[in-house]
């Protein structure tokens, strides 16, 4: 593919990702369980923080995207694009649990997109080693704000509560994956920028 016909694709797959447009994997829906009686307060807070996790899922699509886009390994190439499918199914997730719950995402969501595709190419510039090291921090990283949200949210937004479990398993398999590809292992000042960095973005997010 042509330089121009990469950036036309990318940007298509871009808008489609933050119209909610694109298709994931065939997986369903992981909820089982449904609790319609959730309080105003309950439900407020689930509210917001779906709307941070899907911030969050619109970044890690488009640092998958980002890394694959300068990848110069055909097979860890298609690594990258099929988890980064999966995170398709996590921002379809949320998109719909937020609409559940009355949310609205929010407006920074194409500026997360534009700034993550950017950081996704300067690592994936690095080589691949590097590139793995950095999906596999970035996994990591999630897993443990997944953790908190899981710890915050009421017992009883079961619905939730899965969503965030399957997404966690996702993540903690994405960054499995990454070591067992070869991944290599950042240094801990680049760790730190990336949680300060995940962190404006979260606070952010959560208002605005
Ligand atoms: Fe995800
Ligand atoms: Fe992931």
């Amino acid at each position: 593919m042509s330089f121009v016909n990469k950036f036309v694709n990318e940007l298509d797959i871009a808008l489609k990702t933050l119209s909610n447009k694109k298709p994931g994997t065939p997986r369903e829906y992981p909820v089982t369980e449904f609790n319609p009686n959730l309080t105003d307060e309950e439900k407020k807070l689930s509210a917001k923080l779906m709307r941070i996790n899907l911030a969050g899922e619109v970044a890690a699509q488009a640092l998958y995207r980002g890394q694959a886009l300068v990848c110069k390994d055909d097979e860890i190439k298609e690594h990258l694009i099929s988890a980064g499918e999966e995170e398709t199914d996590h921002l379809i997730w949320c998109k719909k649990r937020l609409d559940e719950l009355d949310g609205k995402p929010s407006i920074l969501n194409p500026i997360w997109y534009a700034g993550s595709f950017a950081i996704g190419t300067i690592f994936g510039s690095m080589g691949e080693k590097t590139s793995l090291g950095f999906v596999e921090e970035t996994e990591k990283q999630v897993v443990k704000h997944l953790e908190k949200h899981l710890s915050k949210i009421s017992e009883n937004d079961v619905e939730t509560i899965e969503i965030l479990k399957t997404m966690r398993a996702d993540e903690d398999e994405h960054a499995q994956e990454a070591s067992l590809n070869g991944s290599e292992e950042l240094s801990e000042p680049t760790k730190k920028f990336m949680s300060a960095t995940a962190k404006i973005m979260t606070s952010s997010s959560a208002h605005i």
